[in-house]
């Protein structure tokens, strides 16, 4: 719809600047070696309508990106970054800082000199000289070491560099809550994607916190962002040079991408198609799964919120017409093998943790059914259930009853822990970590998941 919308708008336009529009279109493709068809939807959107309204400065008049793309096509798209006042200064100095973010990015049009945690930007139009945390989510900065960033009469002009870059840099940490899934996606994969997509791997990966079990985690998804090795700064006294870069990544929020924002107004949409593609996963739409039975995969959990009656459940799926797959968390080990198997299943059930996070890999139309346990709920629907909707994937919830906690069991009925969640939320977040997310089993009522089970047949299962 939007698309088409936009589509209409620019070519419903007077003959002359449609053709004035193609020009630089071509132009820009030339430069970029993209497929003009495949990025259409994010040049139209760029450039929709830009000398038919007067120019604003969030956006690129045609003849500025003439000029742009004519003097450097580096600039044009570091430019893309940034808009507003930063969209002025970035022209000014050739670097600005982002102020509209959750996080701080900055972008440099200028080169970088990167000795280690300290970038140069050498300029006579800057005095700077301050430290930023290359990691969105403000919560687990004291897990990120700072990079300093130091321009202008600051600069240390007689570093030298001994590896000239030639493509620009984008630094950012892979220390943070890595290790963790749900945060490893939310917090790095999908700001690293927002940010550097359209470089179209023209660009280097230079990674504070280094961390080479991360990079390994990920590398299909590095590889397909970028087409060169990343680089730890920290390794040896190597002065890395780069015509400009990206510092720290653009973050908009738990799991959280945002279609109207630069530079691509990608959407989760966009980046689960991105996956698809870097996984080679075969499945867009839950209905081109060909099976006899549809396949749920039950997420096993081993320390905390564990299913008390698994194999209990287990039979109940099965009984109901489900092929079951129980994953253990040693079975999700490896990335790219289980989001192939994840693609597979049509139902995914599990209770609140990382391993839901897994929910990303199924095809749309799929239904994932979190079980809540008590306490959770706010975080059950923020992390996961508000999330499975933009991703198209349908989304149940059983609620557990304290009956089926073992925190019944353990502090009896009246204890605050089972009548009033808020009063140990209000606490801290560990004493509501202990209690909650840390100390509670479950065992399901078979009766009532069943209800559960069988509405979720139901939205799979075409032929019934
Ligand atoms: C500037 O760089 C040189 C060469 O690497 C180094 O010896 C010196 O300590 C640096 N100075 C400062 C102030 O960082
Ligand atoms: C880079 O900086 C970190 C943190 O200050 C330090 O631990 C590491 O040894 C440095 N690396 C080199 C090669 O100097
Ligand atoms: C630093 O490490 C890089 C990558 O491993 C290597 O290519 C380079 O030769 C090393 N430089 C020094 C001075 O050891
Ligand atoms: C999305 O981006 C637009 C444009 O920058 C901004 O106005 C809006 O606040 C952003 N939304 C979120 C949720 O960050
Ligand atoms: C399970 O749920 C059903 C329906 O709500 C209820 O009648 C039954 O007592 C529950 N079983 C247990 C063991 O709590």
């Amino acid at each position: 719809m939007g698309k088409k919308l936009k589509v209409e708008l620019v070519f419903g336009a007077t003959y002359s600047v449609a053709f004035l529009f193609l020009l630089v279109w071509i132009f820009a493709a030339a430069f970029f070696y993209v497929n003009p068809l495949g990025s259409c939807k994010h040049k139209l959107r760029y450039w929709r309508g830009h000398s038919l309204i007067s120019i604003k400065k969030d956006d690129f008049s045609i003849e500025e990106v003439n000029e742009v793309i004519k003097e450097d096509p580096l600039k044009f798209q570091l430019r893309r970054l940034v808009r507003d006042e930063d969209r002025i200064q970035i022209e000014s100095t050739g670097f600005s800082c982002l102020h509209s973010q959750i996080s701080e990015v900055c972008v440099s049009e200028r080169p970088l000199v990167i000795d280690n945690q300290t970038i140069n930007v050498p300029s006579s139009q800057l005095q700077l000289k301050k430290y930023l945390k290359p990691y969105g989510e403000v919560s687990a900065h004291y897990l990120v070491s700072p990079v300093q960033i130091v321009a202008g009469e600051q600069f240390n002009s007689s570093l030298a560099c001994h590896v000239t870059h030639h493509v620009p840099a984008v630094v950012f940490s892979s220390g943070g809550f890595a290790g963790n899934l749900y945060h490893e996606l939310s917090e790095i994969i999908i700001p690293l994607f927002i940010t550097t997509r359209d470089f179209r791997s023209q660009v280097k990966f230079v990674i504070t916190d280094f961390n080479p079990k991360w990079l390994k985690k990920y590398s299909r998804i590095l590889n397909s962002l970028s087409g060169y090795d990343a680089i730890n700064p920290a390794e040896n006294g190597t002065v890395h040079c780069f015509p400009g870069g990206v510092i720290g990544l653009k973050y908009y929020g738990l799991m959280a991408l945002n279609s109207t924002d630069l530079p691509g107004g990608y959407s989760m949409v966009d980046f689960r198609k991105f996956l698809r593609e870097s996984y080679s996963l075969k499945y867009e739409n839950v209905f081109q799964i060909k099976r006899e039975r549809p396949v749920l995969l039950l997420i096993s959990r081993k320390n905390s919120r564990v299913f008390l009656n698994e194999l209990e459940m287990v039979a109940l799926m099965e009984e109901i017409g489900f092929e079951v797959v129980l994953v253990r968390p040693s079975g999700m080990s490896n990335l790219a093998k289980f989001a192939r198997v994840v693609n597979t299943c049509s139902v995914m059930v599990g209770a609140h943790g990382a391993g839901l996070t897994n929910e990303v890999f199924l095809p749309s139309g799929a239904v994932m059914v979190q079980v809540v346990l008590l306490g959770l709920e706010w975080g059950s629907t923020a992390y996961y259930g508000g999330p499975a909707s933009d991703m198209g994937v349908q989304y149940l919830e059983y609620k557990i009853e304290p009956e089926e906690s073992t925190l019944l069991k353990k502090f009896g009925r009246d204890h605050p822990i089972i009548t009033d969640p808020d009063s140990i939320g209000a606490k801290g977040y560990n004493a509501f970590r202990t209690a909650y997310i840390d100390g509670q089993n479950v065992n399901v009522n078979l009766t009532r998941f069943r209800e559960t089970l069988v509405q979720a047949m139901e939205l799979v299962d075409l032929d019934l």
